[in-house]
């Protein structure tokens, strides 16, 4: 077992992990976050993205003890006094879900791609797409979460 602490949506967590454990495993098992989904558990969905240290990944290709020191916000911790963000309220309005299984993945991906073009002028719909080239939806066809994006 290995020692870790981890900030995860502003709360400290020391424990002891497996080394082989994934953060993803370790975020649902472990803290009880379920918010983050896992969809292929094998890189490809983006469903799992979480925000480490500020940047986007994928949370089934990190392991929980690469996270220790670390802070790491989840879906679950974008909002702040229970007032969600606006890519989280634009989500919400515009419908740009069907099952929902995506969207914490596309939301953690799309806060991220739009933190990185902040202060660059108005970000295209070609940048979204490749942004979030790495979160698949299998029922909308992207379009409104392209548009969603866009807006926000
Ligand atoms: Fe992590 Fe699919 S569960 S990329
Ligand atoms: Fe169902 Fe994206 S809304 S997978």
């Amino acid at each position: 077992m290995t020692h870790i602490s981890v900030k995860v949506d502003g709360t400290t967590y020391e424990d002891d992990v497996e080394p082989r454990l994934l953060l993803i495993h370790y975020l649902r098992d472990r803290l009880g976050l379920t918010g983050t989904p896992i969809g292929c558990d094998t890189s490809n969905c983006g469903t799992c993205t979480v925000e480490l240290d500020g940047t986007a990944v994928k949370s089934c290709t990190v392991l929980a003890v690469q996270a220790d020191g670390s802070e790491v916000t989840t879906v679950q911790g974008l909002a702040h006094d229970g007032e969600w963000t606006a890519l989280q309220r634009t989500f919400h309005e515009r419908h740009a879900l069907q099952c929902g299984y995506c969207t914490p993945g596309m939301i953690m991906a799309a806060a991220d791609l739009l933190a990185r073009h902040e202060g660059d002028g108005p970000i295209t719909e070609e940048e979204v797409r490749t942004g979030l080239g790495g979160n698949l939806c299998r029922c909308t066809g992207y379009k409104k979460i392209v548009k969603t994006v866009l807006a926000v």
